[in-house]
């Protein structure tokens, strides 16, 4: 599958979607590991099904898809460093981070609006991502303010 879209029009038309900001988590053998994600969506009720799509390219790709459990952790507004880290370091972003073991050993962050808990139970091919679907086992939320995405910066609710 191919296209002519120049590559930059077309992140710039996507960047038009407003999302929240998550930091996906999981445990490796090297230790736990996060990373900033907005490609995260609701799915299914019954069962309950949450996505979220790492880059193929990513060096933490690998651990990504071979991890048994994640959680996703919808980040509130004031919790922007914490987003700023996690894109730029899978591991060292928990340097002196505060976190406990939720499921399957994985590191669970405090201070976000909504934690979700989750086996991983399907991937599918998304081109230069994969999809990854993940059965939610325990979650939380709260009324906290979310952080917003929108066209490459950050923002806040009015
Ligand atoms: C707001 C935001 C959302 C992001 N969403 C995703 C995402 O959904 N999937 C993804 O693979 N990377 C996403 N990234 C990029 C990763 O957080 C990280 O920067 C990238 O994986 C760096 O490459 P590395 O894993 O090779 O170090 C996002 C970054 C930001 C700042």
């Amino acid at each position: 599958m191919s296209n002519d879209f120049d590559p930059r029009a077309l992140r710039n038309a996507l960047g038009c979607y407003v999302t929240g900001v998550t930091i996906v988590t999981t445990m490796t053998p090297e230790g736990p590991l996060g990373m900033t994600a907005n490609s995260f969506a609701s799915v299914s009720l019954d069962p309950p099904l949450v996505l979220w799509s790492p880059a193929r390219k990513s060096a933490r790709f690998p651990a990504f898809e071979a991890a048994s459990h994640f959680a996703v952790h919808v980040l509130a507004e004031d919790q922007r460093p914490l987003s700023d880290a996690f894109a730029k370091s899978g591991l060292e972003a928990f340097d002196g981070l505060a976190f406990e073991h939720g499921l399957g050993g994985v590191p669970l962050l405090n201070g976000c609006v909504a934690r979700f808990e989750c086996i991983q139970s399907a991937g599918h091919d998304g081109g230069d991502h994969l999809i990854l679907v993940g059965e939610v086992k325990r979650y939380l939320g709260s009324d906290l303010s979310p952080l917003v995405y929108h066209r490459g910066s950050y923002a806040a609710l009015a």
